[in-house]
């Protein structure tokens, strides 16, 4: 049985033995593309080449992309872990073809890799065409129907709409219709009873699409018209996790020596067995998806926060946490232990992963830290409000609410925990105090610790820099500059003994309070913090009573979190 690294090798050797330039992995996240936070397909790197603004190196290229879908077009993240197919974190084989050849040979290079390198059963293998839409004023992709003719029965091939068979990057930019060549995994018996025909892009878990090849001809515009291109491409996109299911023999992408050595050590740290009990399982497979989602943003260099493209990082490990701590009962950081099997697995397609891997570590040590923190302080409020509630079976809504506002727990944790307890939750009372809320935050929106008009913010923001966030090596730090200090809503040099103010220094180990998360306590200079807040620009403010001497604008300080 070939392994996960001998399978990408294959690919990228067929293709370079086809004339193709083997090309490392562009970076997963994104910087300087408005349309997109993180790749999340393999041709988005190269993007400028196939809208003709750039020349490609060579007309033919193959790589293993690393994408994410978690945000955007293309978001896969509810479904990982509950089913067995679907991943934050992927890679993408590719073969590109730029102004070089067309649909005849992609579908050749295609069906020979498939069928006669890697030795995949016709049987099995179904093909999809676009069949056309009204709206586009495009009719079928009767080329490429014709040239699948060739390889495979016509039985087997099947027309798609838009949504399955014509591909977009995003709302805008480089497109075309695209035929996916689908597996179907079920054993003889099954395959026996009803057709796989009848079972592709049906949600079938066994019956999946394994590769899509896309032909790039348009352009996409703002106002939802499509633009000819100057050239034609082929962009061609191949699940390798799932070819690696279907390579091996395995029912699920989680059975493959992708993911296997990950959730043995999560079976082994946790004293589970995976495949033992259905919950436990769908959290090791959520926790060794997201650890590897995690660590390659990382490694990219996009550390996790409390806004775009970091915050849906933070997303992502704390649901990681979340599934650990809830279901495999882990209260100590265990996410980041996972990385020395991840690196040794990856490293020899992405090197990045060995080379950042003290960084990597580091930051989801710390991350993982303060939220258990966060959840443990929810859970050890739970239970104090069990005590005192004793003979009420009903959770008050409210207070599922202030678990979720102030705790970071997720309703449905909340009803996880209250459930084991005999309980169940007030639902109803739950939406209402959510829905107040999101009317109060319309409300008060941009407004301070004192509940003022926060124009101090506006016009603070404009004269500093954002707040830079330096908590993930030290929760202590010294000789921060304090460049603002806000009073009653006004911005003042100096604050004295009893003063209540806010403190904003230049750089900060404090987390500010964000997406449910209560802010970082502790002290700065002479200042106890009682929460730490986000304001405009980027500003962060320190929420503190001045409690030993004064504090002014320009001081340096010492910063440190509980
Ligand atoms: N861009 C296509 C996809 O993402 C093929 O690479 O499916």
């Amino acid at each position: 049985m070939m392994t996960a690294n001998e399978i990408r090798e294959s690919y990228k050797r067929f293709f370079e033995e086809h004339g193709h330039l083997i090309v490392p992995s562009a970076p997963m996240v994104i910087k300087d593309d408005p349309t997109l936070m993180f790749t999340n397909a393999g041709m988005n790197q190269f993007k400028d080449i196939i809208l003709g603004h750039t020349e490609p190196k060579c007309r033919r290229m193959t790589d293993s992309q690393k994408c994410l879908r978690v945000s955007g077009k293309h978001n896969d993240l509810e479904e990982v872990g509950h089913d067995t197919y679907h991943h934050t974190m992927f890679e993408m084989l590719g073969n590109w073809s730029f102004g070089d050849y067309f649909k005849k040979e992609a579908i050749a290079f295609a069906w020979e890799y498939l069928t006669e390198v890697v030795k995949i059963d016709k049987d099995k293998l179904y093909v999809t065409v676009f069949g056309g839409d009204e709206s586009d004023q495009q009719g079928p992709d009767m080329e490429a129907y014709d040239f699948w003719k060739a390889h495979i029965d016509e039985s087997r091939i099947i027309y798609g709409n838009k949504k399955d068979n014509f591909w977009e990057m995003g709302e805008t930019g480089p497109c075309g219709p695209c035929s996916e060549i689908h597996i179907d995994l079920r054993d003889a018996q099954r395959r026996a009873q009803i057709s796989g025909r009848e079972l592709v892009n049906k949600d079938d878990p066994e019956v999946i699409e394994i590769w899509n090849l896309v032909f790039i001809q348009y352009n996409r515009l703002a106002n939802g018209s499509l633009v000819e291109l100057p050239e034609k491409h082929v962009d061609t996109g191949m699940g390798f996790e799932r070819l690696c299911r279907a390579l091996q023999g395995k029912t699920s992408n989680y059975d493959t020596d992708v993911f296997q050595p990950l959730i043995q050590e999560l079976a082994k740290m946790s004293g589970i067995a995976y495949g033992k009990d259905k919950k436990c399982d769908i959290a090791m497979r959520v926790i060794a998806d997201h650890c590897r989602a995690v660590s390659f943003a990382i490694s990219d260099g996009q550390l996790p926060s409390n806004n775009g493209a970091g915050y849906v990082i933070r997303r992502v490990l704390r649901r990681a946490i979340r599934y650990g701590f809830t279901f495999l009962h882990f209260e100590a950081p265990f996410v980041y232990k996972l990385l020395p099997i991840l690196v040794e697995q990856m490293q020899h397609n992405f090197p990045e992963i060995k080379t950042q891997q003290e960084l990597v570590g580091k930051v989801i040590y710390e991350e993982e830290t303060a939220f258990l923190r966060t959840l443990a302080q929810g859970i050890r409020r739970f239970e104090a409000y069990i005590e005192q509630n004793q003979g009420v079976h009903t959770i008050d809504g409210g207070f599922a609410f202030e678990l979720f506002d102030t705790y970071g727990f997720p309703i449905d944790l909340t009803r996880e925990i209250a459930g084991a307890a005999g309980h169940s939750v007030d639902m109803d009372a739950f939406d209402a105090a959510m829905e107040a809320q999101r009317e109060r935050a319309r409300a008060t929106a941009n407004r301070d610790a004192w509940g003022k008009a926060n124009n101090v913010w506006v016009a603070l923001s404009d004269g500093l820099p954002a707040t830079e966030f330096d908590g993930y090596d030290h929760d202590e730090l010294t000789g921060c500059e304090v460049v603002a200090i806000v009073r009653d809503g006004e911005s003042v040099r100096e604050a004295k003994t009893g003063d209540q103010v806010e403190i904003v220094l230049d750089r900060t180990p404090f987390y500010g309070e964000m997406g449910g998360q209560v802010g970082d306590t502790g002290i700065v200079g002479p200042a106890r913090v009682t929460n730490t807040l986000h304001h405009e620009g980027g500003l962060v403010g320190h929420v503190a009573e001045v409690t030993d001497g004064a504090v002014s604008v320009g001081d340096r300080v010492t910063a440190v979190v509980d």
